[in-house]
């Protein structure tokens, strides 16, 4: 509860912004819409309050609970950090953008353009699933167009679900959250991960699991069956005791073209090794299916052609 995290009091300074409101809040952030005292325009501010483990001191400052959390907070901290390197390094037309971040209160803030929309994940539980082919593709084809720059660069994003994903009014989506990405052939750190029951894969739960581009796949596969069915898919553990998630090719037979039934299938193996390496090969197939659809190559644009 963002109660039990204390926000910040509308009209809090943070940096050269000033908060206005809380609008969201997720495992490890608050998020803000706040103005820039300078030229007026609203941002979207995200500051680093782990929830369960952090809470507000009476100067503001987001401090750990208890001393036995302090090694988790920093962990925590250190993620946060990494989702801003990740961001600031990354351009993309479909990845968030970076304005600004402070050091402000014991913590840090991730400043945003204020992108109005609303998130995939409340979308699909007000419609129940059921999105057209046209809009899966919409939005997955520049998703995965997003990741597969960041697979370029030996990154992977390991949170990718509906919640993660940013419809923008009338533009191509965004794909939000960095917090959880890491750079590969990197030791695998210890604890902190973050999993999504549903979409992250098997091995995302256990220690020796080898992480990689897959391992996106299998929750961009993920997200576009719950487009599909509405549903959020079985959780990798309980498939792997017995599976009985119905492949999208039986379960959605004759609702959806063979093809994203097929690729849906194709990114949710269970073996890593049987899926799609990486978002470029899922984005290849789904693209040569969809003529019509926008199609994008990723690309590095420079900062000022983007959002235009
Ligand atoms: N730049 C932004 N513009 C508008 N809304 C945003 C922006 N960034 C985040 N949000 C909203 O806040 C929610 C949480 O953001 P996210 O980055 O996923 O944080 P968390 O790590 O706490 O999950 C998103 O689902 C989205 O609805
Ligand atoms: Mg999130």
């Amino acid at each position: 509860m963002a109660s039990d995290r204390e926000t910040l009091p509308p009209g809090t300074p943070v940096g050269a912004y000033r908060v206005i409101k809380q609008i969201a809040k997720g495992g490890f952030s608050l998020i803000y819409l706040a103005t820039d005292e300078d030229s007026g325009e609203e941002v979207v501010i995200k500051e680093y309050m782990p929830n369960k483990i952090a809470r507000r001191d009476h100067l503001l400052r987001v401090i750990p609970i208890k001393f036995d959390y302090t090694e988790n907070f920093y962990y925590g901290k250190k993620l946060f950090f990494q989702e801003v390197k990740a961001l600031a390094l990354l351009r993309h037309p479909n990845i968030v953008r970076v304005l600004s971040f402070i050091l402000a209160y014991d913590t840090g803030y991730l400043v945003m353009p204020n992108e109005r929309g609303r998130n995939l994940a409340t979308y699909l539980q007000e419609r129940k699933g059921s999105l057209s082919t046209t809009s899966i593709l919409e939005i997955f084809i520049p998703i995965l167009d997003a990741l597969a720059l960041l697979h370029h660069h030996a990154m992977v994003h390991l949170d990718v679900k509906p919640g993660n994903i940013h419809l923008r009014h009338g533009q191509q989506p965004l794909l939000l959250d960095l917090g959880a990405v890491q750079p590969l052939n990197r030791e695998r750190s210890r604890g902190g991960q973050v999993i999504t029951a549903g979409f992250s894969p098997v091995e995302q739960y256990f220690q020796a699991g080898q992480l990689g581009p897959w391992t996106d796949v299998y929750a961009v596969g993920a997200s576009i069956r719950n487009c599909m069915d509405g549903r959020t898919p079985i959780p990798a553990p309980e498939r792997q005791k017995l599976d009985l998630l119905v492949p999208a090719q039986q379960a959605l037979k004759g609702r959806y073209p063979p093809f994203l039934l097929a690729a849906a299938d194709w990114a949710m193996q269970m073996d890593p090794a049987q899926r799609p390496q990486d978002a470029a090969a899922l984005l290849a197939m789904l693209a040569k299916h969809a003529d019509d659809s926008p199609r994008s190559r990723f690309s590095e644009l420079p900062s000022s052609q983007q959002f235009n």
